[in-house]
């Protein structure tokens, strides 16, 4: 046979497949996403997220040892609490005394090089489980801003490195590089949720934190998962309102996405691979139907080579012990 093209001649050894890879993943590529509760010595197993816990933060804190230990060193912190800490006005969000902003104080006192992403949006902290302000069953954007504001701030002044707005109100980046600037937070960066979609695979994470919306859904504000061209809407705003960071939240379905922003945007292109996505894999590999280690760094790479530089995973811990 006279076959000119034999591309199977870069897959004939390891040797040689490696030479030609064109993407790889790295422990330095991951955010850790975290989840804090009250207590002591509390570890509680979220059942939707086999081998993903709700640690209070003296066990989060060893944790976060093992992580930077791997290289993981960069956490996104979300709050689980009890609904007496919760009301309309997610008033407990900046409260400097509160479990959250005292973590965030703790993780960057015992370990200054680690990177801590916070989370600004009210639905852990807001007895209507949405992430805006609620009125009459509609969800309020500027009255919004000024509470995403107020917990923004807060969590600066707690040491923050990262914010990590993902609640999709209009105008929220620049309305909080606005109050981060004010506050003398030039350094504090923002990874903003740019393209973040209403799905069905944020559910375990709602049941890790107990926050899912008490009526109705999120549809008002995240996006609609059939829409592309808005991605870039939003993401364009974002860029120019001063984001840092562009994220695309989840990640598998929305691969297109992914790429779609990092062709036509020169920031950082993040995704989150959402609690969803990892319960399937974990899931499938407990009951025997597919090889778990496989499926969650083919998935991880496939991440990364539609576009994505920085990735949040609930995997992060498990990835990096086989790099
Ligand atoms: C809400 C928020 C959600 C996630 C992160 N922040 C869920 C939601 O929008 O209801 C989902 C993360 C995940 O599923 O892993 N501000």
């Amino acid at each position: 046979m006279n076959i000119i093209r034999r591309p199977r001649r870069n897959r004939q050894s390891a040797v040689i497949r490696d030479m030609v890879q064109e993407t790889r993943l790295s422990v330095t590529d991951f955010i850790l996403p975290v989840f804090i509760m009250e207590g002591q010595n509390v570890r509680s197993e979220v059942a939707s997220m086999p081998g993903i816990y709700r640690l209070s933060l003296d066990l989060l804190l060893d944790e976060i040892q093992e992580c930077v230990d791997l290289g993981v060193k960069t956490f996104d912190l979300f709050p689980n609490l009890p609904e007496s800490k919760k009301d309309k006005y997610a008033t407990e969000s900046y409260n400097p005394d509160g479990l959250y902003l005292q973590a965030v104080r703790a993780i960057k006192d015992r370990f200054p090089e680690v990177m801590v992403m916070t989370d600004v949006a009210m639905d852990p902290y807001s007895s209507d489980g949405h992430d805006g302000i609620v009125e009459d069953g509609k969800i309020l954007n500027d009255p919004t801003l000024e509470v995403l504001g107020k917990m923004a701030l807060a969590q600066a002044q707690a040491g923050a490195n990262i914010i990590g707005p993902s609640d999709m109100m209009d105008g929220r980046v620049g309305y909080l590089r606005q109050v981060l600037d004010e506050g003398g937070f030039h350094e504090v960066a923002i990874m903003s949720y740019a393209a973040k979609y209403a799905s069905a695979f944020y559910g375990p994470f709602r049941d890790a934190l107990d926050s899912a919306p008490k009526f109705g859904d999120k549809k008002t504000y995240q996006m609609n998962p059939a829409n592309s061209r808005e991605a870039l809407i939003e993401a364009q705003l974002d860029f120019e309102e001063g984001a840092d960071f562009l994220m695309v939240k989840p990640a598998l379905a929305y691969l297109d996405i992914i790429k779609l922003l990092n062709d036509n945007f020169h920031l950082p292109i993040a995704a989150y691979n959402v609690s969803g996505e990892y319960a399937m894999i974990k899931a499938a590999a407990q009951n025997g139907w597919l090889d778990g280690e496989r499926a969650m760094m083919e998935s991880l790479m496939a991440i990364k080579r539609a576009g994505a530089n920085v990735i949040l995973t609930y995997f992060a811990k498990e990835a990096a012990r086989l790099l």
